[in-house]
């Protein structure tokens, strides 16, 4: 039974006291999430898994990329698990290194020695390495306006992967207009862009996230059109269309914080994954907080990780054995890592 198994994760949690950290992402199931001895966006994630020295195991409850930068900055000595190895992330699949190396070629070719590279987060940690061995860094959604404005001051010209539209939301923000950003798809090998070439200050790579391309401008319409004095609270992995109707626009750390300020009896309608967005509903009865899509919007992976999953992971720490772990290769991560300072200075 449910409350059989909360027990059993309790009782584990409590044998291992310091040696075991659960960090959980803000998307994370409620069932999961009340185990988390930290809960945060992925930049937060990433900062407390480095200063991490006690722990043993680090049991990350998120997605595939968060726990290779767990291992990554934890210099591979701690063990980093993951409790489904299914917990993968459609976005940071949507650019591979090969197809990464194979798209640096041409853009060389067509711009020269001009262009840094930036990746998201939510990216495979081969494709920080070569970030970080391009000179480049990565980025999160809190801190993606900060490192645009770096990698301006660095070269000319910037490479955005995988999130067309985290890069274009912040690109826009900082000023470059939608004409000089270029799209590159990975799956034909080409540019789709049809100014100048040489006007091009912006590359976006063509990924997005299937969680948040759910949310429409319809969705905008219709909420506005039903709800007087409704606020739009959105994240930058929506689309540009979606944010510019937005009224806020951040990571879930940004959301978070912008809804538990916000006075009582406010609307919000919110463009973001499932759970959280539960969450705050649940927190915040005081105010009206719900979905921007009525059908509501679950990251299906990030759902990988729940209970069961936990508790097994546990169980099997518990009997000696070691499951699920991520490892990181020396020659990645040590590339990997330099992508990640780079960010984490700044950030
Ligand atoms: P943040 O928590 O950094 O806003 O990222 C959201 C996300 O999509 C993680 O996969
Ligand atoms: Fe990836 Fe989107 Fe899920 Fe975040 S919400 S883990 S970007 S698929």
């Amino acid at each position: 039974s449910i409350p059989e198994m909360e027990e059993r994760v309790r009782t584990i949690k409590d044998k291992f006291g310091s040696k075991l950290f659960i960090p959980g992402h803000h998307y994370q199931k409620d069932e999961v999430i009340q185990f988390a001895d930290v809960t945060g966006d992925s930049l937060k994630l990433a900062q407390v898994s480095a200063k991490n020295k006690e722990a043993e195991y680090i049991v990350f409850c998120g997605v595939h990329f968060m726990a290779e930068t767990a291992d990554i900055l934890t210099g591979n000595e701690q063990k980093v698990i993951l409790p489904d190895m299914r917990a993968g992330c459609s976005m940071a699949d949507m650019a591979d290194i090969n197809q990464t190396e194979r798209g640096w070629k041409v853009m060389q070719e067509n711009f020269g020695d001009t262009i840094l590279p930036l990746t998201y987060v939510n990216s495979t940690a081969a494709i920080k390495s070569f970030v970080g061995q391009n000179g480049g860094a990565t980025v999160t959604s809190s801190n993606a306006r900060k490192m645009l404005e770096w990698a301006f001051t660095q070269k000319e010209r910037i490479l955005f992967l995988p999130d067309q539209h985290l890069g274009r939301n912040t690109a826009y923000d900082l000023g470059v207009p939608l004409d000089k950003m270029a799209i590159w798809n990975p799956i034909t090998d080409t540019f789709e862009y049809d100014g100048d070439p040489e006007a091009v200050k912006v590359i976006l790579w063509k990924g997005h996230c299937s969680v948040h391309e759910n949310f429409t401008v319809n969705n905008i319409e219709q909420v506005r059109k039903s709800k007087s004095d409704v606020n739009i609270i959105v994240h930058p992995e929506c689309s540009r269309e979606v944010v510019a109707l937005s009224d806020y626009c951040g990571s879930t750390k940004y959301i978070i914080e912008t809804i538990s300020k916000a006075q009582a009896g406010t609307k919000w309608a919110v463009g973001t994954e499932m759970n959280l967005v539960n969450r705050l509903t649940n927190q915040h009865a005081d105010k009206e907080v719900f979905s921007l899509n009525p059908h509501m919007c679950p990251c299906l992976t990030m759902n990988r990780i729940d209970l069961p999953h936990l508790l097994w992971t546990l169980e099997t720490l518990n009997e000696g054995e070691i499951n699920n772990q991520i490892i990181v290769e020396k020659s990645v991560s040590k590339n990997a890592m330099i992508a990640l300072e780079r960010m984490l200075q700044r950030a």
